[in-house]
């Protein structure tokens, strides 16, 4: 019977191309820019721990709910949750879950295409003779350039707009098959490189040695966020891919993959950065600059560095293209389905708010610096209330929608397994432990 069902959008060529579209939402800017820097940002050690900690028990059990719900619906995640509560015979006005996911994720978009053009930027750096201060004082500058930074930013969001809108089911298969793999191998590259800069064990020492004192309600909270961002999680972003996905796939051991991938790549990106980081002098806490400060100076000394400096930010650039895509697909999917308009349309039409947004992103680094919103500036306010509040929420009712509001047997059909010990193991993460401690640490960290 599952079979039958088919999103109006399409179905992935194969059981290979969810994996690495869902890899290729996980994997982005969020592994290899901002784990690295917020993990130097919270102290290190704790705040690695705690972020291992909820991807294991928090995210992954999400993430196979998402994708299970998504299979299921077939349509964007707005429609989805509105028939499977239809299904269960509740209220329809889950549909909002996916409106307001929808929403999160052109927030987020609008400062992730600001980043991400900074990544684009850097593919022309030259990577000659590069110091620490130079490193320093260059990416300051990209920063104090209203109009760079609105250029790099619109080219970023026009290439996202040009792919959603001819369709992702075909494109992006090809494109994540190579290149993942290599940008995987580069950052491998730069972890021997790492070994040799003469502060490899400070480097590991401080990222996997926790110091419990630094465990704080922020802390914890930046980390669950952080979880969340990576994986893609809370928003609909891995809902709207499974809905393409073939029903015979098996979800439990795809969720995995995609899980220990994305880990794999930012713990990696960790690994070869710290050492850099304290081999020349800088602080672990520089903030959102880290990796474009450090990393060039590693592609200056090494052999070959303009090569592969310059690779680097190309497939990094396309690391975050294949996750922007991801970001607004849901609500692209949603208005193709509901007002019948077509894809270029209603691309061009979220594309736009998503670039209009990101402007006051690139400007709160010059232009707009004093604007700030509860002391932080727009790049930053739209950070915090997208990843530390609408995602680990968006998480909450998901986990509550899987355990509590869809029928025990529904679930059992679409993860298509018997309900054995891992069933039973999963059953109770969704139901109790993930929304429990999510909402925890918003107790915890608003009291
Ligand atoms: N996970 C991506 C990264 O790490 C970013 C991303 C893509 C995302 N789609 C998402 C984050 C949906 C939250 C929700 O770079």
């Amino acid at each position: 019977m599952a079979e039958e069902r088919k999103s109006i959008h399409g179905t992935w060529s194969s059981r290979w191309t969810f994996i690495l579209a869902a890899t290729g939402s996980a994997v982005g800017l969020g592994n290899i820019w901002k784990f690295p820097y917020m993990a130097g940002d919270n102290g290190g050690g704790a705040f690695v721990l705690v972020y291992l900690a909820c991807i294991a028990v928090i995210g992954l059990p999400i993430m196979l709910g998402e994708i299970m719900i998504g299979r299921r619906g077939r349509s964007s995640p707005a429609n989805t949750m509105k028939a499977l509560a239809v299904e269960a015979n509740t209220t329809p006005a889950w549909s909002l879950l996916g409106a307001t996911g929808a929403l999160a994720g052109l927030l987020i978009l609008s400062f992730y295409s600001v980043a991400a053009g900074w990544a684009l930027s850097y593919v022309f750096n030259g990577f000659q003779n590069i110091t620490a201060e130079s490193s320093t004082t260059s990416f300051n500058d990209l920063l104090s350039s209203p109009t760079s930074l609105i250029f790099w930013h619109t080219l970023f969001l026009s290439i996202t707009v040009f792919v959603v809108a001819r369709g992702i089911l075909d494109g992006l298969e090809k494109w994540i098959n190579t290149l993942m793999p290599m940008l995987f191998v580069i950052v491998l590259l730069l972890c021997l490189y790492a070994t040799q800069s003469g502060a490899f064990i400070q480097g590991i020492i401080y990222l996997f040695q926790p110091d419990f004192s630094k465990i704080t309600p922020e802390v914890m909270l930046e980390a669950l966020g952080q979880a969340f961002f990576t994986l893609s999680l809370g928003m609909g972003a891995i809902m709207a891919y499974g809905a393409y996905m073939p029903a015979n796939q098996n979800i439990g051991k795809t969720a995995i993959s995609v899980a220990a991938l994305d880990t794999g790549v930012a713990l990696l990106a960790g690994i070869a950065i710290f050492p850099i980081v304290f081999a020349n002098g800088l602080a672990a806490s520089e903030g959102p600059g880290l990796v474009f400060v450090t990393l060039p100076i590693a592609f200056s000394s090494m052999p070959l560095g303009v090569f592969f400096g310059t690779l680097f930010f190309v497939l990094l650039s396309i690391a975050a293209l294949s996750s922007s895509i991801s970001l607004i697909e849901p609500g692209v999917a949603w208005l193709i389905e509901s007002l019948k308009i077509k894809r270029i349309t209603a691309t061009l039409l979220l594309g736009f708010v998503a670039w209009f947004l990101g402007l006051f992103s690139a400007l709160s680094f010059n232009l707009l610096s004093e604007f700030t919103i509860f002391g932080k500036n727009f790049f930053d306010a739209t950070d915090f209330l997208t990843n530390q509040i609408m995602l680990p929420l968006g998480g909450i009712f998901i986990a509550i929608f899987v355990g509590w509001v869809m029928k025990k047997e529904n679930v059992l059909e679409e993860l298509d397994v018997e309900e054995n010990f891992i069933f039973k193991f999963w059953y109770f993460s969704i139901r109790y432990i993930s929304p429990v401690m999510v909402g925890c640490v918003f107790l915890y960290f608003f009291i």
